[in-house]
């Protein structure tokens, strides 16, 4: 049976929710879910904006069919040509063979290369060309990187609809919810969106703020994005955080204490941390096992807090492994802009100090802070002094609206 929803007069969400995979991209959890938006516009011309994953074809498919009602379907506009999006093109185009397919030339050689069989029925686009549907006029706006290379997005410039792709999406499922206003994003969706954005597009900070650029010349309305809810209200909220995530300046000041432990004694030394901030007054703060926390939550936190606490042991004279792959992945991801406090632990060659700042100089505009502390075994009397020492130094950071 069909599932959809009026996004406005003349335009639907065809989408499906996807609340059987644990793993986005079979690597992040997605406890919660995750939905594949896709839009159908009824104008003189019938234009379906993107697919969704072979996962969810078949309920894709009959809302799409629903929404139809009997109406030949017109285009097909491809702003995005990862599968998530695009893997029930094939389907539409075996219902729909006289459908033509609205894309960019990269997007044209992907469609090639996923298998898809798209020729004389293709219409090339490129930057700040337009086509008209009827009633509605839009406007094509190359997107490369956000989050691949043959990205678009679509502006509808009739009614300020933006098809943004996957800039502005978010994990979770949507579950009925169709806009953003009608949930406490914040309270229930930020983090998932932060997780969605850091882990998926982090890398491509400068290319998002290339976005956001052009989207600051157009009247934008609403944002359709291709996963989690439309924006109609407040669209300032989620564009100051997208600034925030792709200009790599932290959200809020506060703490991600990560650490790794194997018997208990370096995390003795990250409670021992804790317990000073929170001491000290500074209350915004989060801690988390590495070794049992997916690293793609660990990301998120890393991109909301101004300040990091690493502490973690010697293993094999490196760095404890999950520790290792949680600062690669954030170097990798190109976090930039923090304050980090270091702790190694090592009971007779202490070496994840040395390794976690390499790591750190590795990275752009990373603070380590003075002061090192490093545990041998367990901690001590010094090591109990260091720690506050080092709950000082991050409060004093702080307070001094630290330069990087
Ligand atoms: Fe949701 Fe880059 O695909």
């Amino acid at each position: 049976m069909h599932c959809v929803r009026k996004v406005t007069d003349d335009l639907y969400w065809v989408g499906a929710n996807e609340k059987r995979l644990h793993l986005f991209e079979n690597i992040h959890p997605i406890e919660d879910g995750v939905s594949y938006n896709s839009y159908l516009l009824l104008d003189e011309k019938t234009v379906l904006f993107d697919t969704a994953d072979w996962a969810v074809g078949r309920q894709f498919i009959e809302n799409v069919e629903y929404v139809l009602d009997g109406r030949k379907l017109d285009y097909m506009v491809i702003n995005h040509m990862e599968p998530d999006h695009c893997a029930s093109m094939e389907e539409i185009l075996l219902r729909y063979p006289e459908v033509t397919v609205v894309s960019t030339e990269k997007a044209y050689m992907l469609m090639q290369q996923f298998g898809f069989s798209v020729t004389d029925n293709f219409h090339q686009v490129q930057e700040g060309d337009t086509m008209s549907f009827g009633k509605h006029n839009v406007v094509f706006v190359e997107a490369p990187m956000v989050h691949w290379p043959e990205a678009m997005v679509t502006f509808d410039t009739t009614n300020g609809v933006l098809f943004s792709a996957d800039a502005f999406g978010s994990f979770k499922s949507l579950d009925g919810v169709l806009f953003a206003d009608e949930v406490n994003f914040d309270r229930d969706w930020l983090d998932e969106a932060r997780r969605y954005y850091t882990n998926i597009v982090g890398k491509y900070g400068p290319h998002v703020m290339d976005l956001l650029g052009k989207a600051a010349t157009i009247d934008i309305k609403m944002l359709c994005p291709l996963h989690g809810p439309v924006w109609r209200k407040d669209l300032g909220y989620i564009l100051d955080k997208y600034v925030h995530w792709a200009t790599y300046e932290p959200e809020e000041k506060g703490v991600l204490i990560a650490y790794a432990s194997m018997y208990g004694n370096t995390e003795s030394a990250a409670q021992i941390l804790a317990a000073k901030l929170h001491e000290k007054g500074m209350h915004n703060l989060r801690m988390y096992d590495v070794s049992k926390t997916h690293q793609s939550y660990l990301i998120g936190e890393a991109f909301k807090y101004s300040h990091m606490a690493l502490l973690a042991p010697t293993y094999n004279l490196n760095l404890f492994p999950p520790m290792e792959s949680f600062m690669l992945d954030m170097q990798k991801l190109n976090l930039q802009k923090r304050v980090v406090g270091v702790v190694e632990n090592g009971s007779w060659a202490p070496q994840s100090g040395v390794v976690m700042k390499e790591i750190l100089d590795s990275m752009k505009q990373m603070t380590v802070l003075n002061e090192e502390v490093s545990v041998t075994s367990s901690v001590s009397k010094a090591v109990y002094d260091e720690l506050d020492s080092l709950a000082d130094s991050i409060i004093d950071s702080m307070k001094q609206d630290y330069k990087y």
